[in-house]
């Protein structure tokens, strides 16, 4: 009764936070790649093929669903493995849609034909691999027109949460956040499009202003998740056990983990 939550390291904690307060009753087996994170500054073939190894060792612990808690991997990696590597017995999603589905007023799983909507300027704060792959236009312009998007490559912030320096994360977020309102001063909306970032969530609130409407994936994944097994009960896998798994040093994540969830958490070797 499995589901797995996938990142290139403590990210995607955030949304692991959010599913298991939304789904207390389904065991989460989660996969942090911090030996090979961050994934941000990697080409696209890198990014695959560490997402299939991940994803590979997620249904080898009982898990048929595996939610990629990751935007890079969404972005680089998602649409390729959805079309020739999944097994047709599993299933892997991934973080963008149910935040597009949020920004644009859909319910979810609304496939309906484009149409305008009420945000018009939207700040995209991303790793620079995700904002090369312009998955984030490309999903958005099957959901809304007339939206402008101005994307912000964060380079550094996911190398400084991993590293817990979090004065540096700080700094580099209210850099990053300058250097978008230098070429869209007014958003009205921001997105958090990776899923470090909500660690980080005030500072960006802060350095936007309280006008801006920000964004961030945790409770709308969990939501749309929550709907999903709802319509697709049978894809909670085999798995009983819950699980917090690492490629990198168990001790070292364990402690990162404790530390940015505020509860212990403690690591295997995955
Ligand atoms: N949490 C990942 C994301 O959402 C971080 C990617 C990275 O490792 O650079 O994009």
């Amino acid at each position: 009764m499995a589901v797995g939550i996938f990142d290139s390291g403590l990210g995607g904690l955030t949304v692991l936070d959010a599913v298991v307060r939304r789904l207390p009753e389904v065991p989460f087996v989660y996969l942090g790649d911090n030996a090979h994170t961050p994934y941000g500054v990697r080409d696209a073939q890198d990014v695959y093929d560490l997402t299939t190894a991940a994803t590979q060792r997620l249904f080898d612990a009982g898990c048929d669903l595996v939610i990629l808690a990751c935007n890079t991997a969404s972005a680089a990696a998602l649409r390729r493995m959805q079309e020739s590597w999944v097994p047709s017995d599993k299933r892997v999603l991934g973080v963008f849609v149910p935040l597009i589905e949020a920004l644009t007023e859909r319910r979810w799983g609304d496939n309906s034909p484009p149409r305008e909507v009420a945000v018009k300027d939207v700040a995209l704060f991303a790793t620079p691999a995700t904002v090369r792959s312009r998955a984030f236009q490309r999903e958005l312009a099957f959901r809304a027109i007339g939206v402008d998007v101005e994307a912000q490559a964060c380079g550094g912030v996911v190398d400084a949460i991993e590293d817990g320096d979090l004065i540096l994360a700080e700094a580099l977020v209210r850099s990053h956040v300058d250097a978008l309102l230098r070429k869209m001063p007014e958003p009205q909306a921001a997105i958090l499009g990776c899923t470090h970032y909500p660690l980080m969530q005030d500072v960006f609130q802060a350095a936007l202003g309280p006008d801006v409407q920000v964004y961030s994936q945790a409770d709308l994944v969990a939501e749309s998740l929550a709907d999903y097994l709802t319509r697709y009960p049978h894809r909670i896998g085999a798995g009983h056990e819950a699980a917090f798994l690492t490629t990198g040093n168990p001790a070292r994540v364990s402690d990162k983990a404790t530390q940015f969830l505020k509860r212990r958490i403690t690591f295997q070797s995955a």
